[in-house]
């Protein structure tokens, strides 16, 4: 028998670059990208101290209806939170020193089990896995302006 073919077409309508100017509006695209994600996802964000990652997750967060507060998650490897539609992870690889693997992390259980992840510092990753997800990467260009690009990976 042959096997089902699955669709992978996507709304790529949050795709591309985008430039905010307050971090509330980087709130919000974050809640307008989390409406697209699916179970299984992983966001990598890339960009520096300050870019905008945690902000973008924080708004992701809230637009999956998770309650309560998002932190940035420096300390702790991985904070979990519970959405409406299901379990996000938030990864913040800020602490670590040098590039490692997610493998020798123990990330993978989190990385490719069924929750969505957010994984903060992706520069820190020796390899970004592709099929799994998107690359959101920040960039500060003023006191309250960033440049956020949004990929399919
Ligand atoms: N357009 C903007 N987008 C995101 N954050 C902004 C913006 N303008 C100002 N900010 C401020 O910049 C800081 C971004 O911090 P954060 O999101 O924690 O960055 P990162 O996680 O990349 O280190 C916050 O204090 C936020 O209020
Ligand atoms: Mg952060």
């Amino acid at each position: 028998m042959a096997k089902k073919r699955i669709s992978k077409k996507r709304d790529s309508s949050i795709l591309g670059r985008r430039i905010t100017g307050s971090a509330e509006e980087t709130l919000r695209l974050g809640a307008e990208f989390a409406k697209k994600l699916k179970q299984g996802d992983i966001v990598f964000l890339k960009g520096k101290l300050g870019s905008g990652k945690t902000t973008f997750v924080k708004g992701s967060a809230k637009g999956f209806g998770v309650r309560g507060l998002v932190r940035s998650s420096s300390f702790i490897l991985v904070s979990e939170y519970k959405g409406r539609r299901g379990r996000i992870y938030h990864i913040d690889l800020y602490r670590l020193k040098g590039n490692r693997d997610f493998e020798n992390l123990g990330l993978e259980e989190f990385l490719f089990g069924e929750g969505i992840c957010f994984v903060e510092w992706a520069d820190r990753l020796d390899e970004i896995p592709s099929n799994y997800g998107y690359i959101v990467k920040f960039k500060w260009l003023g006191d309250n302006k960033r440049e956020i690009k949004i990929k399919r990976i």
